[in-house]
């Protein structure tokens, strides 16, 4: 009896810490900070760093517990991206992004009229890409690790297999879930207890068959997952589902370390991902745009700014568009020539400061894409710094999965353009870099970020939200390098976002004047309000305080920033 009121005085302390205070406030670290979409994951970092770990071995730590905290986006069946900066101011990144089965094909979604067959893009097991998490994160740990691989798997696995309190954030997207329609299998029974209801806020909530998966991976690395019975009943569940991946698929996935695309903005240096994440080449774009036009002269949030801002992101994401896919099966891609400062002048020069240009429908554009992806950001106490965006793709992916392994499958193959050759002004593409072909990655928006001052990290940055993330991303880098702001204020500002088609800007509602908004539709914009744009989590250096400062989005309702 005793020992279960102390029990459940511990839950209920463990609760509060989320529910009590905030998990928002700034946040500030003399040796080391990590934020992420979870306050316990933060916390499984920081532990890490602790130890002696280094920012690589947190970032490990703070990903697999991820995939049992955050499970609409955190995951070892999905795919992303590192970028890391070393403390000694060299930059490499990390590609794990989902590779096309081997029996993929570019018409594999279409029926005999050509046209997409019930979705299958997005939904189903069609649509699923096969995983890199596990392999990306093996191979930067065994490049850049310190500790074991097995002392930062263990902590997901106590998450995964001890529980931890459900929240109420997550508690309203399990009742949402849970009641999805069946052929999203995985979730049917994904959140319940033994007692077959969703598990209650601050009831713990455990994952034996995730915990096991994970054990596997402790125990053999990469291969625990891309071999032997793990791989066994992924190919079984495929095969009895209508899927298509194989244990051929998985035990030739490799991810691959790239070098980061670079830029200068005033004194900062810029590092992000290259393809196949269309990220770092249009943040590029869109701040060489920025240089370009003196940004810091122009009043934040005014009609100018969001006039120039928009234009700015309606020429980059054509140009992601028409160039952009995986660079091993698009070797001509012009990325250095779109990242050029030469290219951004001839860009400015036919930029009317006074009028919308028009997005030709004739060409290409891009719809939103999913928006349950989450980033992460981590800095160790040598200045290694991390910077991480991972994803399902859509809210837990593909809401399918085997209950013997309790992980979700990506929908990642959606990010492929699906019908070759068909473009059209709501937004789909047809061109050729992007479409499906056997092991190609499809394009990604994933856009994580590190700004650098005197080669050490000044700013570590990404968020979620399909194609949003390149916009939201760069305005909330502008904000601290040109306007100055405060990490928590660049990331609760107002965000606006425009994709070159649809033609139209997206802004976050009751945070743009309708003065303003008259004219812009005045200048021929059209706005759409939003409820809110991006999820970002930050990290910046005070060199007065000689300390690390970092902000969790509020949008993101357990997430939180821990120093120490
Ligand atoms: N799944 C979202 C992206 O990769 O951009």
């Amino acid at each position: 009896m005793k020992s279960k009121i102390l029990l459940n005085l511990s839950l209920f302390a463990l609760l509060i810490s989320s529910l009590g205070t905030s998990l928002h406030a700034q946040t500030y670290g003399k040796n080391g900070m990590v934020v992420s979409d979870h306050h316990l994951s933060s916390e499984v970092g920081v532990s890490i760093l602790k130890k002696g770990g280094n920012a690589i071995d947190a970032a490990v730590a703070t990903a697999l517990s991820l995939a049992v905290t955050h499970p609409e986006a955190g995951n070892i069946g999905g795919g992303g991206f590192i970028v890391f900066m070393k403390a000694d101011g060299d930059v490499t990144t990390f590609d794990f992004r989902e590779k096309a089965p081997l029996a993929a094909s570019p018409t594999m979604f279409l029926d005999e009229n050509g046209e997409i067959r019930d979705n299958s893009n997005h939904k189903g097991l069609l649509s699923v890409g096969v995983p890199g998490t596990v392999a990306g994160l093996y191979q930067a740990h065994q490049k850049y690790g310190k500790l074991p691989w097995g002392e930062l798997v263990q902590p997901a696995i106590d998450q995964a297999k001890n529980g931890f309190p459900m929240s109420f954030g997550l508690y309203r997207a399990a009742l949402q879930v849970s009641k999805r329609d069946s052929s999203y299998d995985i979730l049917q029974n994904f959140f319940r207890g033994p007692d077959g209801e969703v598990v209650a806020p601050g009831e713990l909530w455990k994952q034996p068959a995730l915990a096991q998966t994970l054990e596997a991976i402790r125990d053999q690395g990469r291969d625990g997952f891309y071999k032997g019975a793990v791989a066994e009943e992924i190919e079984r569940y495929m095969k009895a589902n209508g899927g298509i991946i194989t244990q051929e698929d998985l035990a030739k996935y490799e991810a691959v370390e790239r070098k980061p695309v670079k830029t200068t903005f005033k004194d900062f240096e810029i590092f992000s991902m290259p393809p196949p994440s269309s990220g770092g080449v249009a943040l590029i774009e869109i701040m060489n745009l920025m240089e370009e036009a003196d940004i810091s002269k122009i009043e934040f949030n005014s009609t100018a700014y969001v006039h120039l801002v928009a234009e700015a992101m309606r020429r980059a994401f054509a140009d992601r568009a028409e160039f952009l896919g995986d660079p091993d099966f698009n070797p001509e891609m012009p990325i250095d020539h779109l990242i050029s400062k030469d290219f951004a002048k001839s860009r400015f020069e036919n930029l009317d400061l006074t009028q919308a240009s028009k997005s030709d429908s004739s060409k290409f554009g891009q719809l939103y894409g999913g928006d349950h992806t989450t980033h992460f950001s981590v800095i160790d106490k040598d200045g290694n710094a991390i910077s991480l965006t991972y994803t399902l793709e859509n809210s837990y992916g593909a809401g399918m999965g085997s209950d013997k392994l309790g992980f979700i499958f990506n929908n990642e193959m959606g990010d492929f353009n699906p019908v070759p050759g068909i473009t059209t002004s709501t937004g789909q593409i047809g061109s050729d870099p992007n479409l499906v072909a056997p092991e190609k990655r499809m394009l990604s928006s994933m856009t994580p970020t590190i700004v650098a001052k005197d080669h050490k990290p000044y700013l570590v940055i990404g968020s979620p939200g399909g194609r949003t993330i390149i916009n939201t991303v760069f305005q909330t880098v502008l904000n601290v390098l040109a306007y100055d702001m405060r990490i928590d204020r660049a990331i609760e500002a107002m965000k606006i976002h425009h994709q070159w088609l649809p033609d139209r800007i997206l802004y976050e509602r009751n945070l743009l004047s309708p003065d303003t908004r008259d004219a812009l539709e005045a200048m021929g914009h059209t706005l759409i309000p939003t409820t809110n744009i991006g999820v970002l989590m930050g990290i910046t250096y005070d060199a007065r305080l000689r300390a690390y400062v970092g902000a969790a989005d509020s949008a993101s309702e357990d997430g939180a920033a821990k120093g120490y």
